[in-house]
């Protein structure tokens, strides 16, 4: 049932061309395009019912509450997570996070307490743990990876300690695109009370997610990079966990009663969800992935993975290339460099054979530093990608390398 070229045609702005070239889209890990099916529900909201939710009584915001509570229950049943009351909805991964690093930072972290981060996170999985560690006095501990791109598990018995309190974990990194080992690294977290936040900013559009079979006590990611619009994400957490946190933003709708005696907060999931949401956003993201399902996550699995196979063995075979992240176990990512050539460079002239990849850091400083660079490129596919898509990037990338290295 997985026929490549109507899924193409799912997706308006594949069609388009750049400086008189068919568009290769190979920026996926930075955002996702969108199906025409969203577009058209961000319009259907906007014509036909919007109104906002949880307030008024009217027929308009009974139907647009009706379709954001829907969404929620999407995406519970996406990720497979027990119950709506674990499904928070955030503006994306790094508010969820920054919510999470402070409510976790209040309620469980005190003075000399410590978190783990990876070394292969991008920056939303570092910086609000940071900031949280300096606010509660706590330390921060890094689990390093190895030149492939694998973390170094085998440190984890010494790193997790009886002060650890959470390990952050992405699902698969952004720059490297490795799949962690999270049944490991949950079990040995487990084993020494130490809960788990995993990052599937990368993972959720790839992988099979589910939270409650895989015992992971935080997820989080972005509808941006799951086909959805930006400024709309996700935070799961267990009931009994999310119960004990301390609210991150006050305002609206998080809200029972208001007075200057006593305020009560809402119960979950509305606790976290302080303001006008991001309705249109979520209700999009329901569409998403609903899109996703109507097409099967198992098919789109085994194309993804035909795809990944062809292209990391067709992409270090370019002259002159290195890969920088070459795990077993990867996601369709290639990051690398030519020898000699400045990564700037090489994004911009295939940006003009209408090939678009990422360059520079990545969001994830401390990845690039590990190789001692300045930057990368980065070309990451999906399943509305094609080998032959591939074929060109590699073509381009040999006839970029000619010409600039005759400058
Ligand atoms: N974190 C995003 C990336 O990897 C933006 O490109």
């Amino acid at each position: 049932m997985f026929d490549i070229e109507t899924i193409r045609t799912d997706f308006p702005i594949l069609d388009r061309e750049i400086y008189g070239q068919k568009l290769i889209y190979l920026d996926n890990a930075a955002t996702t395009q969108k199906p025409a099916r969203v577009i058209a529900k961000i319009k259907e909201v906007y014509e036909m019912y919007n109104s906002n939710i949880h307030r008024s009584v009217s027929k308009l915001a009974a139907t647009c509450t009706g379709e954001y509570e829907n969404a929620r229950k999407i995406v519970c049943e996406f990720i497979n997570a027990k119950n709506t009351s674990e499904i928070v909805f955030t503006s994306g991964t790094t508010a969820a996070i920054n919510l999470l690093a402070f409510a976790f930072g209040e309620k469980f972290v005190n003075s000399g307490d410590e978190i783990v981060v990876c070394e292969s996170e991008h920056h939303s999985n570092i910086v609000p743990w940071q900031l949280m560690c300096e606010r509660k006095n706590a330390v921060l501990k890094v689990l390093p990876f190895d030149d492939r791109g694998d973390l170094k598990t085998e440190l984890l018995d010494e790193l997790l300690t009886e002060r650890t309190r959470l390990i952050c974990v992405a699902q698969a990194t952004n720059v490297l695109g490795t799949v962690n080992p999270l049944d490991l690294i949950v079990k040995k977290a487990h084993e020494k009370g130490v809960y788990v936040l995993v990052d599937g900013a990368q993972g959720i559009q790839h992988l099979k997610t589910d939270v409650t079979t895989s015992d992971f006590d935080f997820y989080v990611f972005s509808g941006h990079k799951i086909y959805a619009p930006t400024g709309i994400g996700i935070l799961y957490g267990k009931e009994n966990l999310l119960e004990q946190l301390p609210p991150w933003q006050g305002g609206g709708d998080m809200v029972k009663s208001v007075s200057f005696a006593k305020t009560r907060y809402s119960d979950l999931p509305l606790k976290f969800e302080a303001g006008t949401s991001n309705y249109v956003g979520a209700i999009a993201l329901g569409e998403a992935l609903s899109y996703l399902i109507y097409i099967g996550m198992e098919n789109i699995h085994s194309y993804e993975k035909n795809l990944t196979d062809y292209a990391l063995e067709k992409i270090p075979s370019v002259p002159g290339i290195t890969i920088y992240g070459t795990s077993e176990n990867k996601v369709g990512i290639a990051s690398f460099l030519i020898e000699g050539i400045h990564h700037a460079d090489m994004g911009e002239i295939l940006d003009k054979m209408g090939i678009a990849v990422r360059t520079g850091r990545m969001c994830a400083d401390p990845t690039v530093q590990h190789f001692d660079l300045t930057g990368l490129v980065r070309a990451s596919w999906t399943f509305y990608n094609t080998k032959q898509e591939i074929d060109k990037l590699c073509e381009g990338i040999e006839k970029a390398t000619k010409i600039l290295k005759q400058d």
